[in-house]
């Protein structure tokens, strides 16, 4: 149990990868708070698959844009856990709309950078002050292999998700002194109930240029996840690991 005695909050854990990594973080021993927006049942339902194999968990509806519903979120998890968030894990994303330059407005960035910039901000600066006085803590930013591969009709999200690349590295420097450690997960294609839609053919494309020859698994993000937020990696931070089979080899 890597995890015994810390908690870790989730945001966007009622499905896809979030979900992998809160069961994951739960069967280390975490304490997860499993964030949501809308999914209610998704969430309860996370928690029960961790209340099921022996873990604690609690789940937290909060739109993790505003900074109210952030502050409100921070204190529901300290009242209904007791405890303090040691491992943030800004997940969470919204929707992901493919469009040409034409079609793009500012609005269509800011609506990326509000999800991968604005939000882990808000996340990060409520849970601060306490990471300081413990000397400790770890947060893990999501990223996205998008930024090395720069995907065309996709720049709102590869430009916010580039933009957590640097925030990760500044955050990194600046936090470094008081033990807490940032870094930034990069995951490939990774298929999740979203997904649903994509043709066979999409994916055995992708498939074909990975040089492991195979799709990630939610598992294989997950893993990344625990390693980042437990004492085995006390001495990483301010890096980007890409978990992609050998897609892209560095960001
Ligand atoms: N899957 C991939 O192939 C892939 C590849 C590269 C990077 N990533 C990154 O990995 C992360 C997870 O992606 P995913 O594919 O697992 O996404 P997903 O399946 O679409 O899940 C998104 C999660 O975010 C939550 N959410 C949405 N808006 C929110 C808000 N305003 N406040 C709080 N929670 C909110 C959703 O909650 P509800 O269920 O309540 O709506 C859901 O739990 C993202 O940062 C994504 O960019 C994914």
């Amino acid at each position: 149990m890597r995890l015994e005695g810390k908690t870790a909050l989730v945001t966007g854990g009622s499905r896809g990868l979030g979900r992998t990594m809160s069961l994951a973080l739960a069967k280390e021993g975490a304490t997860v708070i499993v964030n949501y927006l809308h999914n209610q049942e998704g969430a309860n339902k996370v928690v029960e698959e961790i209340e099921a194999q022996g873990g604690t968990a609690f789940s937290i509806q909060a739109d993790i844009t505003k900074e109210e519903s952030v502050a409100r979120l921070i204190r529901e998890m300290n009242h209904l856990s007791g405890s303090d968030v040691d491992i943030l894990v800004n997940n969470a994303t919204g929707p992901q709309p493919e469009l040409s330059i034409e079609q793009s407005t500012w609005e269509d960035y800011e609506n990326q950078l509000t999800f991968f910039v604005k939000a882990p901000l808000l996340l990060l600066k409520e849970v601060l002050p306490v990471m300081k006085e413990k000397g400790q803590g770890s947060i893990i930013n999501i990223g996205s292999e998008v930024v090395q591969t720069g995907n065309a009709f996709f720049a709102n999200y590869v430009t916010a998700k580039s933009a957590m690349l640097g925030m990760t590295r500044s955050w990194a420097s600046e936090l470094g002194p008081y033990g807490i450690r940032v870094n930034l997960v990069n995951p490939g294609f990774t298929p999740v109930e979203r997904h649903q839609d994509v043709s066979a053919e999409a994916i055995e494309e992708y498939r074909k240029q990975v040089p492991l020859q195979r799709m990630g698994k939610p598992e294989d993000i997950a893993s990344a996840v625990v390693y980042l937020a437990s004492e085995e990696s006390s001495f990483v931070t301010g890096q980007s690991i890409s978990i992609n089979g050998g897609h892209t080899f560095s960001i």
